[in-house]
């Protein structure tokens, strides 16, 4: 069975920007024999963690969203991108407040479906922001043991349309080399899976609040 990359779009626009630079990260993947799914978050409101801790014993979240759709999903595909337009300098309300419930249901109810499983965040604005946008995203993935994939440049591409993302050709390349990039990664995890080498042991998490 191939291998799959599940692309998120975290843009309220279904075909906008973001998709633009995420579908070419696609067929880059696709050229090398990977296949892929974007899902978009959608333009519905999407609440933030509200910190019930429901996702202790449901290893889902309390809100029955895109991110339980998500999270549905997640435990088939080898790899992920998540993609955001800059809004106000950062990553969007809507994959702000969907990857802090995806990471956190994931973390808190032990479900695993991340670990080991490497991971890229692309931006999109039309002027400023992307790479603050970039190291904001990316903290996400340093925190679940999701081994980032870098390209030839910070994961950009510059536009207010998609028309004017295809004029990024330097963008656009960066978008191709990720998509390398990730293939190459997965196939040498494919590759060390059958000789025998392992995902590490987990400890038991040591939990401590800095005062004990
Ligand atoms: C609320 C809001 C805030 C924005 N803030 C920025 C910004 O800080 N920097 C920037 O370059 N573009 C900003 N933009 C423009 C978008 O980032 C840009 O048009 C992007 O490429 C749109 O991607 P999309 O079509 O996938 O939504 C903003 C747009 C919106 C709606």
């Amino acid at each position: 069975m191939n291998m799959k990359v599940l692309l998120t779009n975290g843009s309220p626009h279904k075909e906008g920007c973001t998709y633009t630079a995420l579908s070419e990260v696609a067929a880059s993947l696709n050229k090398q024999g990977i296949d892929t799914d974007i899902l978009w978050i959608g333009n519905k409101a999407l609440s933030g963690c509200i910190a019930c801790k429901k996702c202790v014993e449901k290893n889902q979240c309390v809100f029955d969203d895109k991110v339980n759709e998500f999270l549905n999903m997640a435990e088939d595909y080898d790899g992920f991108v998540f993609g955001t337009p800059v809004h106000w300098g950062g990553a969007s309300g809507s994959i702000t407040s969907f990857m802090d419930r995806v990471f956190y249901a994931d973390l808190c109810g032990g479900g695993n479906r991340f670990l080991l499983k490497p991971a890229a965040v692309v931006t999109s604005a039309r002027r400023a922001g992307t790479t603050a946008t970039w190291d904001q995203l990316n903290k996400y993935f340093g925190l679940m043991q999701m081994p980032i994939i870098a390209s030839r440049y910070w994961n950009m591409v510059h536009g207010a349309t998609p028309e004017q993302v295809k004029q990024d050709l330097e963008g656009l390349q960066v978008m191709r080399v990720l998509g390398n990039n990730m293939a190459y990664f997965l196939r040498c995890k494919e590759a060390a899976e059958k000789m025998g080498i392992e995902i590490p042991e987990q400890e038991p998490m040591v939990f401590t609040n800095f005062i004990r």
